[in-house]
């Protein structure tokens, strides 16, 4: 009998990918939907072979009702303290009310294990969600993928194709930056959600890749010579990224403020993925930096 597995934030970038390939894979795929979702949205998703329920959000009953019988719920939801930590902390009460066995958080980002608490907002809520989902009688697995590799095409400063260059702080020319497509993390994220040995973390990256590899990456894919060039130290960094967040508070209310985005930038300078777990499912291919590169630049 195929598994069941029911997905939140089914309707996000990453949400509907997951549902793709758990269906390609054979699975029973359940979409939990917030009531008054886009009747194109819903389609969507039906299309791509999940039962879509629409659930109230707020009633916990009415969420274990929903996800009963499933082998694992797996959330792909986006957002701040309401959504990362209020809304996953009631998903998580149905799914263990419901007896589910497995969860997987929506985690998606670099490993913060390791890192200091305070340094990065986005990673605090991860943080705070985690204490409550290590305390529940639940096995649960998080998947951490690094940077979606889609910033790259975002002219950020680690590679700007409007500057040309290349950028880097400290003198990390050659430290390992972890990205990953999000069609990588989502086939990823398929197999974990039926594996029911999957371990507590999971890091995988479809390329690492220093500052100084990119630019030769960057060279072979368009014939041209980015500047690899030094930033500022990481310390000046942390400062700045301070600063810019103390300047402009309503970036409290937004999920990618710009010092969110040095926030983000700096912990891929402080911490890469040493245990990847790319090879746990042998049949998985990753995309390669220079495939990666070479399906967005000329
Ligand atoms: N590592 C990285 O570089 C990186 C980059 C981007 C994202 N991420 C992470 O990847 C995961 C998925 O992100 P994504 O880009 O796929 O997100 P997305 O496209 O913005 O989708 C967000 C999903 O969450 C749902 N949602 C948001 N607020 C909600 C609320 N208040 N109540 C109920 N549902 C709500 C949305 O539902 P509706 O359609 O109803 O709004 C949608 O299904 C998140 O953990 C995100 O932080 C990581």
């Amino acid at each position: 009998m195929s598994k069941k597995i029911t997905v939140f934030g089914a309707t996000g970038n990453l949400g509907n990918r997951i549902i793709r390939e758990l269906s390609r894979r054979g699975a029973q795929v359940q979409a939990i939907v917030r009531p008054g979702t886009d009747s194109e949205k819903i389609q969507t998703l039906q299309q791509s072979g999940a039962e879509v329920q629409e659930v109230d959000l707020t009633i916990v009953n009415a969420l274990a009702q929903a996800v009963a019988g499933s082998h694992c719920v797996v959330s792909a939801l986006a957002g701040l303290g309401e959504v990362i930590i209020d809304l996953q902390k009631r998903v998580l009460e149905a799914t263990v009310q419901a007896g589910v066995p497995r969860f997987i958080p929506s985690d998606f980002c670099t490993d913060y294990t390791d890192l200091v608490p305070g340094e990065n907002r986005n990673f605090d809520l991860r943080r705070e969600f985690r204490s409550h989902l290590d305390r529940a009688p639940i096995q649960a697995s998080s998947i951490f993928n690094g940077a979606f590799a889609d910033i790259l095409q975002y002219n950020t400063p680690i590679l700007n194709l409007k500057d040309k260059s290349i950028g880097y702080w400290g003198d990390k020319a050659d430290w390992k930056l972890d990205f990953t497509t999000m069609d990588d993390t989502a086939a990823f994220t398929a197999e974990v959600a039926l594996d029911e040995e999957s371990p507590r973390d999971l890091q995988i990256a479809s390329f690492q890749v220093s500052p100084r590899s990119l630019w030769q990456d960057v060279k072979t894919a368009t014939d041209q010579e980015f500047r690899l060039q030094p930033l500022s130290s990481l310390e000046d960094f942390a400062a700045f990224i301070k600063k810019q967040r103390a300047d402009y508070p309503a970036g409290e209310q937004e999920l990618y403020a710009r010092w969110q985005q040095g926030q983000y930038m700096y912990s891929m300078f402080t911490t890469h993925h040493t245990k990847v777990a790319n090879k746990r499912y042998p049949h998985l291919t990753w995309t390669s930096s220079l495939d990666f590169i070479r399906s967005f630049v000329r």
